[in-house]
């Protein structure tokens, strides 16, 4: 059985830097470190995080009554409010947006300034979008795809939630050209999830198994899972080493690991090993 691990498995740039952060920060503060919200989604992660004393919280209010050394804003990025909120109670803020994200939140501003009615493509109910949301102005909306479009004024902008797929980006320009006069389209995908989703998708198509290591609460890992099942190839999707069995390899030739990009390399690796002692039991 040959075992083929994706290139561009595991921790994407902007994670690697937030958990930098969130590290150096536990080493300075020795407590009283709280992030808003987890600062990825991966509970591996978040555990050691919080054996260092970097706890997560829901929420700013959820801050009062405790000594609070500093606060630690995700990836994902907050609203601006949120961010206002956070400087008028005189916490120590330590910003770990993405700066993809950030990228996305100044040109949604930026075509609000300009006039454009913004259209964001993204999940509602997604922090990043909610953050990018609050630059955009009160005419702005987020639609899923194209299916959502609104009727929309003459002036259209479109900023895209960073992890979407490149093809409901180009249905979605498509819809909007046949009802709009002036369109503006700030690409803010990030390469590296373009990247990884190709990545995968060549490796679902040409193995008879694939494993795909993540948060199950991480949506971009959730989305490399969905895209290997609309390939029809048997996907597993684990946290861990501990989830595999050994009887979804039995008869396989080729076996794939991809993994999402809050999922650390030790927790790839792990992975592949524990596959690896299959393989010597006569797969
Ligand atoms: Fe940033 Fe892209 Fe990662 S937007 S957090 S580098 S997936």
């Amino acid at each position: 059985m040959k075992i083929y691990t994706a290139k561009g498995a595991g921790f994407c740039f902007g994670v690697k830097r937030a958990i930098d952060i969130a590290f150096k920060v536990a080493e300075e503060h020795h407590g009283g470190v709280y992030t808003l919200g987890p600062i990825i989604h991966n509970p591996q992660v978040i555990d050691e995080l919080k054996s260092m004393g970097v706890n997560p919280v829901n929420n700013v209010s959820s801050l009062r009554g405790k000594k609070v050394g500093s606060v630690i804003v995700r990836t994902h990025g907050v609203t601006k409010q949120v961010m206002k909120n956070l400087h008028d109670k005189g916490y120590n803020v330590v910003d770990a947006t993405c700066p993809y994200v950030k990228k996305a939140q100044y040109y949604a501003k930026l075509l609000k300034d300009e006039g454009y009615q913004v259209v964001v493509l993204g999940s509602k109910e997604h922090p990043e979008v909610k953050g990018i949301m609050s630059f955009a102005g009160r005419n702005a909306v987020v639609v899923k795809d194209a299916g959502e479009l609104p009727k929309l004024k003459k002036k259209v902008g479109v900023v895209v939630q960073t992890t979407r797929h490149v093809d409901s980006l180009k249905e979605l320009l498509g819809a909007i050209v046949g009802q709009t006069r002036e369109l503006k389209v700030y690409n803010t995908l990030c390469s590296s999830t373009t990247q990884r989703l190709k990545e995968t998708r060549e490796l679902a198509k040409n193995v008879d198994v694939m494993v795909i290591v993540g948060g199950k609460n991480s949506a971009n890992t959730t989305q490399l899972a969905n895209l290997c099942r609309s390939l029809e190839v048997p996907t597993h999707h684990i946290e861990t080493a501990s989830e595999l069995r050994k009887k979804w390899f039995e008869g396989a030739r080729k076996v794939a690991i991809s993994a999402g990009a809050s999922t650390p390399d030790w927790l790839i690796k792990d992975v592949e090993n524990k596959i690896k002692t299959y393989r010597r039991l006569g797969n």
